[in-house]
């Protein structure tokens, strides 16, 4: 069966290279490549999943629909602005920086783990909407020593210092500081909340006096934070990934 094809600045625009006439701009100045050869000319057809087409050097990915995840790193703020401030949006390889990315949600600059970043708004959308209630689970490290009480409280619904009462939650103790001490102690829990209001889990645990130390999610929906990504790494969603995600 033959490929289809489509016209190369059809290609580049879907791609997100400008509009036509910037695109015929960039491939008749010889910066547009199809399977190693400049190309001159914009209205020669390429096909999406066979040809090998770069602009000044990098491959263009074709793709409508982009789904990046960023093992954030602590120090950087979640949003698209430049505002001076270190961004998640510098993880962004090269190849993707033509599509417009947004992250899903919002993480605070000292916490680290998954954060998916996608110009899927639809999926966006039913990820973050308050009454989809989609898990989100956070490893948490907090100074002092969490108890079965905690659990309790915290699956019950805490209230925040601005009187909000939180849905039930899940945590899991992973090894509990030691009671009684005078000094710093630290307990290491998994937390599993069902929305998103600002500072959430810290302010849960601050509900209890407690101040968390670190921070990391490393699970949203069905789709965990993949081990072998370091803080900083970012990666295309896997497909089985991907459905994961969709099924919330
Ligand atoms: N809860 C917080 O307190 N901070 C985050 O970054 C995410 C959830």
């Amino acid at each position: 069966m033959m490929a289809k094809t489509v016209r190369l600045d059809k290609f580049l625009a879907a791609a997100g290279y400008g509009s036509r006439k910037e695109i015929k701009k960039i491939v008749r100045q010889g910066k547009v490549t199809v399977n190693g050869e400049v190309i001159k000319d914009s209205s020669v057809h390429v096909a999406p999943e066979k040809d090998r087409v770069t602009v000044d050097m990098v491959e263009v990915i074709y793709r409508e629909l982009v789904y990046l995840i960023l093992n954030k790193p602590s120090g950087y703020i979640t949003s698209t602005e430049d505002s001076g401030e270190p961004t998640v949006m510098e993880f962004i390889p090269e190849e993707f920086s033509h599509y417009k990315l947004f992250p899903v949600g919002r993480l605070d600059r000292d916490t680290e783990g998954l954060l998916l970043l996608t110009n899927d708004g639809k999926l966006a959308h039913d990820l973050l909407a308050p009454k989809k209630h989609i898990p989100k689970t956070y490893y948490v490290k907090v100074d002092g020593h969490v108890s079965d009480k905690h659990i309790e409280a915290f699956s019950a619904g805490i209230i925040l210092d601005d009187g909000y009462n939180t849905m039930p939650s899940q945590l899991v103790i992973r090894a509990a500081g030691n009671a009684g001490e005078a000094r710093l102690t630290m307990s290491e829990v998994e937390l599993t909340i069902y929305e998103g209001k600002f500072h959430q889990v810290k302010r849960m645990f601050a509900a209890f006096g407690m101040q968390v130390i670190y921070l990391k999610r490393i699970a949203m929906g069905q789709l965990q934070l993949d081990p072998t990504l370091n803080p900083g790494d970012i990666r295309e969603l896997k497909p089985d990934e991907l459905a994961m995600l969709r099924e919330g």
